[in-house]
Parts: C-alpha cells; structure tokens; sequence
C-alpha cells in the first residue's frame, strides 16, 4: 500500500479532521503553513449512498489544499465500498476511517468510535474501503479504546493493517474520557510497537515542546493537530522549527493575527457567502483573538458578527486597544 506521504525526513504533521472547522478555507490556510496533509471533516457514509448533497460539498477538495484525504464515517461495509468510490470523484490523496468520534449522534447509532467495540467489523469496513480505493490509500483514525477498561486500540489497529490500511492515528484516549484526561501516551506508544505501517499520534498537542514530547514518548511517525490549530494556523510552522532546531516562535502579535483572521474570513465568505460565512466568523474570530486585551472588551461584537466590514472594524479596534 503507498504510504508515500510519509516519505520525509522530518515526522509529519498533520492536520486534524474537525467537523464545523475545519473546512476547505482552514485546511488551505493551514497548508499554507507547512500541515503536510489536511483532511475533510468528516463525512457520513451513508449519506453519500443516499445522494445527500451536504455529503457532496463536504467532499469537494480545492487544488491548493493537496494533499488532502475525506474522512467517511458509518457502520456498514457496503456503505463503505459505495462511500468510498463515491469520494474518488473528488480526487483525495487518502481515504480515512472515523473510528474516534464520541459524538452521541455518531458513536451512539454503532459508528465512530463505537466501532472499537467490534474488531471483527473494523477490519471488514477497512477491507471493504481498502478494495474500493485501489490505488488510493486507506487510514484509519481511532482512539485508545471504547472505555478506560477496554483499551484495545492495538488490537483493531492490527485488524485494519491485516485488512489494508495505510496508516493509523490514534488519539490518545478513550471514548469515555472524550477529551479531558491528559493523553495516554503508552496506547499510543503500544500502537506503534505492534505496527509495521506508520502510526500517527494525536492528542492535546499545540506547540513544539508538546509535540516533540508526544514523537518522544510514543515513537510515532507524525502527528495530528486539531484543537491547537484553531485560530493558530501558524502552529505548524511554530512546530517545525522547533523541532528541526530548537526555536521557539512567538505568538503573532495582534496585527499578525487580525491579518491571519481577515484572510481566512475571507476565503470562507469567498466559499459559503458572506451570510454563513459570518456566523462562522464569530467562533474563529473568538480563537484568533483569544488572549488580546482589546477582544475580551469587544466580546459582544465578535459574538453578533454580520458583515464582513464589521469584522474589519473590530480587528482596527482591537490593534489600537493593544498598542
Ligand atoms: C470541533 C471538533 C470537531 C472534530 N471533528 C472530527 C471529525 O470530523 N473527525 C474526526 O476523526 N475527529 C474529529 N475531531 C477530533 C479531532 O480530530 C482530534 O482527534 C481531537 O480533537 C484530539 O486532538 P487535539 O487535542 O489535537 O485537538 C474533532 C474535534 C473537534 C474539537
């Protein structure tokens, strides 16, 4: 199976698949940035095998954020091998597994990470995804387990390698810890032992110490930013250069970022027009700016965001208050 993405000499980083966030206009800015892949939010199989339109557009890839894979996610193989030729129209570099969700409304209807509780049924779902991508490679992301007592991630990771996989990431923790606990480091660790394809880590990392502790600690081949890109799409070329020599880059000051959020406000207005694209603009607009004096005060304006000449009002506002 092609796993040459992996092909570098650094460990790869890459970006995390966030449903509601991390769309076509984040994933290029991160690339932009030096992500060394992206990938869609994350998209229901069966869905797709039923035509549904929001699938299509959560599916469609632009140019400039290849490499970039579409992540399915569902309980039925058969939806899987449809789902997954379905997703070859949009070109992706891969095809990935959801096996992490926690979401009730995923993993409570059999899908996501409720999948690690069938090992049996992993492997026929990546089988079946594997023989429909052809040449396409298939990636699997899971988390340490279902619960803290059945922590068999290395198990179906096994399972989706003998069954094709190209690679697996796993978060480092369970579903029912959803995201609070510190990561678990050993499942991660654990996985990578037992594997002869890559293994990406993820979980809780934003910055170069922490992403060095999790390559130390795990052995893994890469890793997977969600949270720690948000509003700081910067954190990729942060993390590369402390890894590559040690140094440490500041935060961007308030013009940098109010710089980096009218750009990306920019192409999400380009992508969804201005009206959804604004309402959007509130949470990113909250990220960007988290920590500046000025945009605690203007809180409330960030919130009721409209247009986007508003937006660019605010961020004046918030460069004076910082000056
Ligand atoms: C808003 C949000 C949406 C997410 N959506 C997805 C998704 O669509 N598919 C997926 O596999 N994981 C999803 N995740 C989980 C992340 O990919 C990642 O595994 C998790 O946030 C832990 O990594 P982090 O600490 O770097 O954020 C989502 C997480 C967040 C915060």
């Amino acid at each position: 199976m092609d796993a040459s993405l992996f092909c570098k000499d650094a460990p790869l980083l890459a970006l995390a698949p966030m449903a509601g966030v991390a769309d076509r206009a984040f994933r290029t800015l991160c690339r932009g940035e030096g992500a060394d892949f992206v990938c869609s939010e994350m998209v229901s199989a069966k869905g797709v095998t039923l035509g549904d339109r929001k699938s299509g557009e959560l599916m469609a890839l632009s140019q400039s954020e290849q490499p970039a894979g579409i992540q399915l996610f569902g309980r039925e193989p058969s939806c899987f091998t449809e789902a997954t030729a379905a997703a070859l129209k949009y070109t992706p570099a891969f095809v990935d597994i959801n096996m992490g969700c926690p979401a009730h409304k995923v993993a409570g209807h059999g899908s996501g990470a409720a999948l690690m509780k069938n090992p049996q049924l992993c492997a026929e779902i990546t089988r079946a995804a594997v023989a429909a991508a052809g040449r396409v490679p298939v990636s699997v992301k899971m988390r340490g387990g279902w619960t803290d007592g059945s922590r068999n991630a290395v198990e179906i990771a096994l399972r989706c390698e003998e069954a094709g996989a190209a690679w697996v990431t796993v978060h480092g923790r369970t579903r029912q810890q959803m995201y609070a606990p510190p990561v678990d480091y050993g499942i991660i660790a654990a996985v990578k032992a037992a594997l002869r394809i890559p293994v990406l880590g993820n979980g809780d990392v934003t910055d170069g110490p922490s992403a060095q502790k999790m390559l130390e600690a795990t052995g893994c081949d890469g890793i997977q930013i969600g949270r720690g890109a948000l509003g700081r799409p910067w954190v990729f070329t942060q993390i590369r250069a402390f890894l590559a020599r040690g140094e440490i880059l500041p935060e961007p000051d308030a013009a940098r970022r109010t710089e980096y959020l009218l750009r990306h406000m920019r192409a999400l207005c380009a992508e969804k027009g201005e009206r959804v694209g604004m309402r959007e603009a509130r949470k990113h607009a909250a990220w960007y700016t988290k920590g500046l004096r000025g945009a605690a005060k203007l809180r409330g304006e960030i919130t009721s965001l409209q247009a986007f000449a508003d937006l660019e009002a605010i961020t004046q506002k918030i460069i004076a208050l910082e000056a």
